[in-house]
């Protein structure tokens, strides 16, 4: 039997999600939600689905089995606490939210429910990243040195602090998550901000920052941002004995003194992403999610302690 699923938010990303969850047999597009309406209609038309502009409304007269929450930031919340009781599975799309207080509750039922959940961390499923993964596997880790450089991406929401949380929090967050997934959890940071070149409309968030990190295995590394370049340039590299690791973008660098090995992405990730998710739901099982909704909580908690430190001009302990 296919999946029954519902939409929440059906702007850019959610139809990068509804363009491979059309590839997939299991999967079957049932519902689609927008405060929006003609966004809602539109893809309802498509996608030969239901179009709804109020997600409870959607709940109630949808018999669903998962639902993708591809909301910005600040929607986050309520919307998840109502999935979350109702029982149903969802996938999310990072920032699973701006508040960890309201993440935790979120957590809490998800956790009491059993809930299979999947967050949208995309980067993990690259076949490159499994293999740093896999090198890396017993390294000790000495350095790593993430960033994210690019230009403003002219949303209307996402130069607002209070509805997206900035760059750190809504972009590199990514780029944090990596460092999660290939090193390990972060300890304690100190963050830095630089304000003032960009002069878009109502755009009151960070142009560059700077964030230094002590890792709980006794790494420590250190993650650069700026909306002041152009394109879109992420990268995160990792020092070992005698080794470094460099992720960028779409490839993987190994590279030592006598060796020089390069690899390019090769699998399909984002719409393994999607596949596994619909498995999960499918079979109940979850051990193929690579992010649910714990560990995307620890990510968000990293690039929180980021504006904090930012704020107090202090280091932050997680
Ligand atoms: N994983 C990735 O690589 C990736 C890529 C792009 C975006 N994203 C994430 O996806 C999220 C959404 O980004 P986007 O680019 O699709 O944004 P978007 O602004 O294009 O779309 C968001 C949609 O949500 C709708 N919406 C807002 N509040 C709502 C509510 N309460 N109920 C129903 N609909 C509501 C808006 O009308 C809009 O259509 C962001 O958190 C972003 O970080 C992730």
């Amino acid at each position: 039997m296919a999946i029954r699923i519902g939409f929440i938010g059906v702007g850019g990303i959610a139809h990068s999600h509804l363009g491979r969850l059309s590839q997939i047999k299991e999967a079957r597009i049932v519902a689609l939600c927008d405060v929006v309406r003609e966004k809602a209609e539109e893809a309802a038309k498509k996608y030969e689905a239901v179009s709804y502009t109020n997600y409870k409304e959607m709940l109630d007269k949808e018999s669903l089995d998962a639902i993708f929450i591809c909301l910005p930031p600040f929607a986050h919340g309520d919307v998840e606490i109502e999935i979350a009781k109702r029982g149903i599975p969802f996938f999310i799309e990072k920032p699973v939210n701006l508040y960890r207080e309201k993440a935790k509750e979120v957590e809490k039922i998800v956790e009491e429910k059993k809930l299979i959940t999947s967050v949208g961390y995309v980067l993990r499923y690259m076949d490159i990243v499994e293999k740093a993964k896999d090198f890396l596997k017993e390294k000790k880790i000495a350095l790593v040195l993430g960033r994210y450089f690019g230009e403003f991406p002219r949303s209307p929401w996402l130069g607002i602090k209070e509805k997206s949380g900035g760059q750190i929090v809504e972009q590199a967050t990514h780029i944090v998550d990596l460092m999660r997934y290939l090193v390990g959890g972060v300890d304690s940071l100190y963050a830095e901000g630089f304000k003032g070149l960009n002069k878009f409309e109502n755009y009151d968030v960070e142009d560059a920052s700077i964030v230094s990190m002590h890792f709980k295995n006794g790494a420590i590394g250190s993650l650069t941002c700026n909306w002041l370049l152009f394109g879109f340039q992420p990268t995160l590299e990792i020092v070992t004995q005698g080794i470094q690791v460099q992720y960028s973008v779409t490839s993987l660098k190994i590279i030592s003194k006598d060796k020089k090995e390069e690899f390019q992405v090769s699998n399909d990730y984002a719409l393994l992403e999607d596949e596994v998710f619909i498995e999960a739901v499918k079979s109940n099982n979850p051990a193929k999610i690579e992010s649910d909704y714990s560990d995307g909580l620890k990510s968000l908690e990293v690039t929180l302690a980021a504006n904090e430190s930012m704020e107090k001009g202090q280091i932050i302990s997680l």
